[in-house]
């Protein structure tokens, strides 16, 4: 399977990101492509520009163009998704998403904005063409408690429960996929 991980945090050290890679570490046996696009370091005047034609952005979109499934993070600004985010899911041709399975991952302050990837992300996901979007996870900044010494974060047993919980339909898709190839003519 071809992963794509979007990475819609503005912030150098961040929790979605961090969410993010431990989502696409988890998903390691089911790879063949496991990818992060960081939006924070594609070219900046050509997000702002919506200019497709920068290399980096080019190929960022070639990248997500290729997968089959896309995990997009993001942090939750103002209620919402970040508007880093949205000026990338702007230059992604109609219809980049269909025929892919997309995972939503978030992390916010606190609960009040639980439901924005529900309101918020899911429409967009939705009008690139996603029809398979998996439940998405959503961890408070709590949830995620900050481990100076390595750089990252702690996940607490609940969010880890979720995580694996909206992993799991992938894990079942490729163990029935095993279990075919196995079967004897
Ligand atoms: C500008 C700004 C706006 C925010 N707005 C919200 C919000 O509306 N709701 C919420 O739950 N958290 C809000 N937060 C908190 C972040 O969503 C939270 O700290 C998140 O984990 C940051 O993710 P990151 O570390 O990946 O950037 C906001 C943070 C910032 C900097």
């Amino acid at each position: 399977m071809n992963i794509v991980g979007i990475s819609g945090s503005p912030s150098l050290r961040s929790r979605s990101h961090w969410l993010l890679q431990l989502t696409q570490t988890r998903l390691e046996g089911l790879a063949r492509v496991n990818d992060l696009i960081a939006v924070r370091t594609l070219d900046s005047a050509a997000l702002l520009s919506a200019d497709a034609r920068a290399a980096s952005v080019r190929q960022a979109v070639e990248r997500v163009a290729a997968a089959d499934l896309v995990v997009v993070a993001t942090p939750i600004y103002k209620a919402a998704y970040s508007g880093l985010l949205k000026l990338f899911l702007d230059l992604l041709p109609q219809d980049t998403l269909r025929g892919k399975t997309v995972l939503p991952l978030a992390t916010g302050g606190s609960l009040a904005h639980l439901l924005a990837l529900d309101y918020a992300l899911k429409p967009v996901l939705s009008a690139l063409g996603a029809r398979d979007i998996l439940d998405g996870v959503f961890a408070t900044d709590q949830q995620l408690a900050s481990h100076d010494e390595s750089g990252g974060y702690v996940p607490d047993a609940a969010l880890l429960e979720r995580l694996d919980r909206a992993l799991q339909p992938l894990l079942d898709a490729k163990g029935a996929a095993l279990g075919r190839a196995l079967q004897p003519y």
